[in-house]
């Protein structure tokens, strides 16, 4: 496939989404914005692009082979990659394996809790409303999605939980927290989205320090120097831009 972005269809806060000649194929390209709190807070970091495209063209390929379908074929360069056209679902997945976050909050425990076992959350896919927290019977009731795509979706995000958990740890990190979003084509779920630091909480173990967006959300420190050490820790190698 040599397949080339033609029109943008949609940008988002960190990518924007290219139409290809082919209708079943969208180019994704990776941007150096960071945002947090809904777009209130922003800033270019050099680098975070190509390496988030670069992370996630990793991890979804890991998460693949362990047989969760995704809509990722392949890089294209840098900060490129092509991804088979969906329909997104407007219901995000969030798998904790740590009490943080909102979730922290909303609850009034302390960030660092371990949980007995997985917790998966929804939340309705809306920047207006700020991603709300839903429950299944929400989504289908509103029709967002239907049973078997919830219950798809579940089992996939626990499939992919056990995946990274596996790969994060054997690299001194404890995965908290993290968001998918799946899409439909062809009747299928596919995982449709990034896996990146942006959308997951890393935390390096002994530590506790943050190897993840949190840096920026929080003023931790430098996120290109935090996005640049993750890569070190994923491929061996210092990041280097092409
Ligand atoms: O990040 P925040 O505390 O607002 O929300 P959360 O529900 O605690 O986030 C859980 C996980 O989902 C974190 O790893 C976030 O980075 C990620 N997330 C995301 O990628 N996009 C959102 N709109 C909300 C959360």
């Amino acid at each position: 496939m040599t397949l080339a972005p033609t029109t943008i269809l949609y940008e988002g806060k960190a990518k924007q989404v290219y139409a290809t000649a082919d209708a079943d194929w969208v180019v994704l390209r990776f941007k150096d914005d960071a945002t947090a709190f809904n777009g209130v807070k922003k800033a270019s970091i050099g680098d975070k692009g190509a390496i988030n495209c670069r992370i996630s063209a990793h991890l979804l390929t890991l998460v693949a082979e362990a047989g969760v379908p995704t809509a990722f074929a392949k890089v294209l360069n840098g900060r490129d990659q092509l991804f088979r056209r969906v329909e997104i679902v407007p219901v995000e997945v969030v798998v904790r394996n740590v009490v943080a976050g909102g979730f922290a909050k909303k609850l009034g425990r302390a960030e660092g809790e371990r949980l007995a076992r997985p917790i998966v959350e929804h939340f309705y896919k809306s920047d207006a409303l700020n991603d709300p927290q839903i429950n299944e019977d929400a989504a289908i009731v509103m029709g967002w999605a239907s049973a078997w795509e919830l219950a798809c979706m579940r089992e996939r995000a626990l499939q992919v939980n056990d995946v990274l958990k596996a790969f994060w740890d054997a690299r001194g990190i404890d995965l908290i927290d993290f968001k998918l979003e799946f899409g439909r084509a062809g009747g299928a779920i596919l995982l449709a989205d990034e896996i990146t630091p942006d959308g997951s909480r890393l935390w390096e173990r002994g530590t506790g320090r943050h190897l993840d967006k949190d840096v920026f959300r929080r003023d931790l420190g430098d996120l290109g120097d935090t996005y640049r050490e993750l890569y070190q820790r994923v491929f061996g190698t210092e990041y280097r831009a092409e």
